[in-house]
């Protein structure tokens, strides 16, 4: 198949594009930096000429600060529906994150618009496939509840079930390939809290920096709220397997 791979090289983008092109697919990346823009919707409906399925994998950049990260993803998710419309793409699968529909994330703007994306695919006419994805374990090394600093580590205290970004990828591809389009929430092994995946993740480096824990910004990612829910297909690799092996790479 001629597979689009929207955000094809970002940290899920670029291993999805890796896997598809290994299994033998032809693969399109759309980013910015391949010359479309997904907020504008420059250049979209022309990079999917002939692609028969998209996966979006995106995570949207807004231009300036005249617009918000809301509207940069639901602009975003409008154009590009339309554009797979217009290209006459059969088939997208999109990336969103496990628990968003939950009460407790209704004050996350970024949730709500990772709502508002998967709502506007689902009325775009296209089959869709949304694979819902728990944290990574990548989000450990670069992600907003994360900050590294010289002397410190600072993390907020989630309670979280993650998953190798390697697996969704794999996730990712394997939906894409499938006859008949579904929707898949996926989740790793194991119950973790944020800083203490963090500390072993330090410690498999050896780095020493104190780790500070801090409160989340919404009850809801630290009670419970983003485990995996009823009927979530459980990928692994466990916390340990993903530090001996993608971890130990950073050293
Ligand atoms: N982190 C997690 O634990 C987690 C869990 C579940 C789901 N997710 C979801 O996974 C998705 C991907 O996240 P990620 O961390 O892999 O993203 P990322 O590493 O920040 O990559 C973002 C990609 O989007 C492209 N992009 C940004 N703005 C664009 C624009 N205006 N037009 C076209 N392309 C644009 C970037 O390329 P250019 O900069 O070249 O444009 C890049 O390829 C997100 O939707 C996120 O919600 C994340």
């Amino acid at each position: 198949m001629r597979i689009a791979v929207v955000g094809g090289t970002g940290t899920a983008g670029s291993r999805v594009a890796a896997l598809a092109e290994e299994q033998g697919h032809e693969v399109v990346l759309l980013t910015r930096s391949t010359g479309t823009n997904l907020v504008t919707g420059a250049g979209v409906a022309d990079a999917l000429d002939g692609a028969h399925v998209a996966i979006d994998a995106s995570s949207p950049t807004p231009p300036d600060e005249s617009m918000s990260r809301f509207d940069a993803v639901v602009r975003s998710a409008r154009n590009l529906a339309h554009a797979c419309v217009e290209a006459g793409v059969r088939r997208i699968v999109v990336l969103s994150i496990a628990n968003i529909e939950k009460p407790d994330f209704d004050s996350i703007t970024y949730y709500v618009a990772k709502r508002d994306q998967e709502e506007t695919t689902r009325d775009s006419g296209l089959e869709v496939s949304v694979v819902r994805s728990a944290q990574w374990f990548e989000f450990a090394e670069r992600s907003s509840a994360v900050a590294y600093a010289d002397d410190r580590v600072t993390v907020q205290d989630w309670y979280v079930q993650p998953v190798a970004v390697s697996a969704v990828a794999a996730v990712l591809v394997r939906e894409a390939e499938r006859r008949k389009a579904r929707d898949v929430t996926i989740a790793g092994p194991e119950a973790l809290r944020l800083p203490d995946l963090v500390r072993r993740l330090l410690a498999a480096r050896h780095d020493h920096r104190p780790v500070v824990v801090v409160e989340p910004p919404a009850r809801g990612f630290g009670n419970g709220a983003l485990l995996a829910p009823a009927g979530a297909e459980i990928v692994g690799p466990d916390a340990a397997g993903w530090l001996a092996g993608e971890a130990a790479s950073g050293e």
